[in-house]
């Protein structure tokens, strides 16, 4: 027994109009959006389609040009296309394609070039309804206008948009229905599901798509060339030649002993409670280059459960930081931090701090600040210290 056989879809894509509202001086489907005109971006979305045969329809005297941009599109294959004239109405270059379809063809899809950008996803859907037994499928979008009804400059009604789509194509129908349906009409339809309708099928509705809006003016040509226009320079992502880092830390005073703050011992000041030191400036740096590294932060490597580090002073954690991030590819370029505390003063000792915490990082520049701040909050009230650090890394 013979396997049973997928109906050949075709596709008639209509281009022979003049663009006139679009005004751009030549036929619209070769006004170009980016490097390629508006019926080459609609061919690419029609041959990522699932179609055997196209016909393009091209304005009368057009046809080698419209040739042109077939060849473009489907990168140097030009079977099984075809190019056509088209005629006075939208309606005549429909049919002038359809004619032109093999006659195995079973499912028609009918193209606006007009819709350029379109993605092929439209064309998969409209194609499924018809496989599993509409006889008309098109795709539409809801309306999100609130609509009226006027005459002249009078409002008449209210019109209840949710009973209403904006039709899109590719629009697919049955081959002998469609056939018929031309063979029958006797007026202009803008477009085939009108005309189809018009002769008594039913046609069903699948999602369009917003891209598949149709170019008609210069506004929607402006929306379709920033839509392809590449992502400029500066929005693209920056290879990770160094990154940065931040960290904060905050610490209460209350312990017994000494201050260590900085990498220095503060002789007469209120110490820091802590695991280890209590020291917020070195904390924040660890946690500081360790994200800049990507190598997860302060208690990844330091957390209570490593007794090693308790009363341990900067000079370990912040030597122990940079073992990870060499053994990690990483080199430290520079530190800031700044303190927020309304003790110590750090003014008098910030170079000795800055010089003990460079050291620690194997000679990386290190610079403090400090801040007091205005009596306000936990620092202000002169119950602890907290420290922000910025760390830059670069690959070793
Ligand atoms: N079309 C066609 N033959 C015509 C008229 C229109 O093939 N005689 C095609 C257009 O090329 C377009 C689609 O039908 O892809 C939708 O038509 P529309 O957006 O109105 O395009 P134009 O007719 O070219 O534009 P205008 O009405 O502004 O002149
Ligand atoms: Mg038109």
């Amino acid at each position: 027994m013979s396997q049973p056989s997928v109906p050949r879809v075709g596709v008639v894509v209509v281009a022979a109009g003049s663009g006139t509202r679009l005004g751009a001086g030549a036929p619209k489907a070769f006004v170009p959006i980016d490097d390629g005109t508006i019926l080459r971006h609609a061919l690419d979305g029609v041959f990522a389609a699932r179609a055997s045969d196209v016909v393009v329809v091209a304005p009368p005297g057009r046809e080698s040009d419209a040739d042109a941009e077939v060849f473009a599109a489907a990168g140097g294959r030009r079977d099984p296309v075809t190019v056509v004239p088209g005629g006075a109405t939208r309606q005549a270059s429909v049919a002038a394609g359809l004619a032109a379809l093999p006659r195995d063809v079973e499912i028609v899809l009918v193209h606006d070039a007009a819709r350029a950008l379109t993605p092929a996803e439209v064309f998969e859907r409209v194609i499924a309804a018809i496989q599993t037994g509409a006889v008309g499928a098109i795709p539409v979008l809801p309306v999100i206008d609130t609509l009226k009804r006027v005459a002249g400059d009078e409002i008449v009604a209210a019109v209840d948009r949710a009973e209403l789509s904006a039709a899109q194509t590719p629009q697919g129908f049955r081959r002998d229905v469609l056939e018929r349906a031309y063979a029958v009409a006797t007026e202009d339809f803008t477009d085939d599901a009108a005309l189809v309708a018009a002769a008594g099928q039913a046609v069903t509705a699948v999602p369009g798509h917003p891209l598949a809006f149709k170019i008609t003016t210069a506004a929607d040509l402006d929306r379709a060339r920033h839509l392809v226009a590449p992502i400029p320079p500066a929005h693209r992502v920056a290879p990770a030649l160094q990154r940065v880092g931040m960290g904060t830390d905050v610490h209460a005073f209350g312990a017994e002993g000494a201050l260590w703050l900085a990498g220095l011992e503060w002789p007469g000041e209120p110490a820091l409670s802590g695991h280890s030191d209590g020291d917020a400036v070195a904390h924040a740096i660890v946690d500081a280059l360790l994200a800049a590294a990507g190598l997860g932060d302060i208690g990844t490597h330091f957390g209570t459960d490593h007794p090693e580090y308790a009363g341990a002073h900067a000079d370990v954690f912040l030597g122990r930081t940079l073992d990870l991030l060499r053994e990690a590819g990483w080199l430290v370029g520079n530190v800031s931090v700044q303190v927020q505390a309304n003790r110590p003063r750090f003014a008098p000792r910030r170079g000795e701090a800055e010089r003990a915490l460079s050291a620690a990082l194997g000679g990386a520049a290190v610079s403090i600040s400090a801040t007091t701040t205005d009596g306000l909050g936990f620092t202000g009230r002169g119950e602890g210290v907290a420290a922000f650090a910025v760390a830059l890394v670069s690959p070793a």
